[in-house]
């Protein structure tokens, strides 16, 4: 509950980072969209979140929503004991459909788009040129404030995607890898919006307002944060991941073209993601599409076997500081491996 040196350090090289000049804490990822969300249905008045198909953004009651096969917002399949209807709370459109965002936008009830710069926890789905920009400009023209997610799209760069394409978020979360393993999360605002919130004084922004929480920006958190920001990842930190990620993602890609699978290989900075399907998926649902969960279970059996252990969740791999050249070429070795076994069955 008392602030440290190390937290006015850390809010002052995220805000170096991702451009956002006022930072607060929370415990998780989770935790900061959560309170972002308060904050952002506070201050607009209106009650809906708006999201990308097959988002992730945590256990955050209002994301577990989802276009359905045709078309239609529905409750994410699996989202149990939900308080309300998410139809109630929230919006959805895909990734990359500008005009899918101005229609839910013109209904006017939607607080804040709350998204990740590019899907990542439905295989990786990058925006298109120009996706972001246009989000960004029929927000404004809707009144409707932006929240980037860069929870996981911080492997684009030391700022994420916000930081690395030079965006205008209203607001920033983060959390998992900004203190190296110990739980923190942050929220960072713009100063159009802390102005907002600083401007109403009838906000409970301290005690009973539903934000924050008392082991948010602790010592321990905090002295994390600042040992990871600053000493591991850093800015050479990452030139040195994405060099090593871009090596990876050749090798994969040269995997997958000289075998002829109808897979793709995406990459976003320091992450890497293998996916069943041909062309790159464009959307959360073409990308869902390509899921196949018993290749998953074979290929990471198959490197588990060799003493490669992979991520549970499909098949992404983060470099991260310590990563070496021989290690990148090790999995892809593995992975070169166990696509040879899978042709060469298929064809026997
Ligand atoms: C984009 C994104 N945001 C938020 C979260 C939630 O993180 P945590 O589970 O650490 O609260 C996740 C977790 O995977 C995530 O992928």
């Amino acid at each position: 509950m008392m602030p440290t040196e190390d937290a006015a350090w850390v809010g002052a090289e995220l805000a170096r980072r991702f451009g956002l000049p006022y930072w607060s804490f929370s415990l998780t990822a989770t935790d900061a969209n959560r309170w972002a969300i308060r904050l952002v249905r506070a201050l607009t008045g209106r009650s809906r979140i708006l999201f990308h198909s097959y988002c992730y953004h945590g256990s955050v009651d209002e994301s577990l929503i989802v276009l359905d096969g045709s078309g239609r917002p529905a409750a994410r399949p699996g989202n149990v004991g939900a308080p309300t209807d998410v139809l109630t709370t929230s919006r959805v459109v895909e990734i990359n459909d500008l005009d899918g965002l101005a229609r839910e936008l013109a209904h006017g009830d939607v607080a804040a788009v709350l998204i990740e710069p590019a899907l990542t926890n439905i295989g990786i789905v990058l925006p298109e040129p120009g996706y972001l920009a246009g989000v960004r400009e029929l927000t404004t023209a809707a009144g409707t404030l932006l929240i980037h997610d860069e929870t996981h799209t911080f492997s684009a760069g030391p700022g994420g995607v916000t930081g690395r394409d030079g965006l205008r978020p209203d607001a920033v979360t983060i959390g998992k890898a900004i203190a190296g393993g110990i739980p923190c999360g942050a929220y960072g605002l713009s100063a159009e919006l802390a102005d907002r919130a600083l401007g109403r004084a009838d906000l409970d922004l301290v005690d009973m307002g539903g934000v924050g929480g008392t082991l948010a920006g602790n010592p321990l958190s905090m002295a994390a944060a600042r040992a990871t920001l600053g000493e591991v990842l850093t800015d050479d930190a990452f030139a040195g991941m994405i060099a090593l990620t871009d090596r990876l993602t050749a090798s994969l890609r040269a995997t997958v073209a000289g075998a002829g699978l109808p897979w793709s290989v995406v990459q976003l900075g320091a992450r890497v993601e293998v996916r069943f399907t041909s062309p790159a998926p464009r959307t959360g649902t073409d990308s869902n599409a390509g899921s196949d969960a018993d290749l998953d279970d074979f290929l990471h059996l198959f490197a588990a076997n060799r003493g490669v252990l992979l991520t549970p969740f499909h098949n992404m791999a983060l470099t991260c500081p310590a990563t070496t050249a021989s290690d990148v070429d090790r999995y892809a070795a593995v992975f070169a491996d166990a696509v040879a076994t899978l042709v060469g069955q298929a064809s026997s």
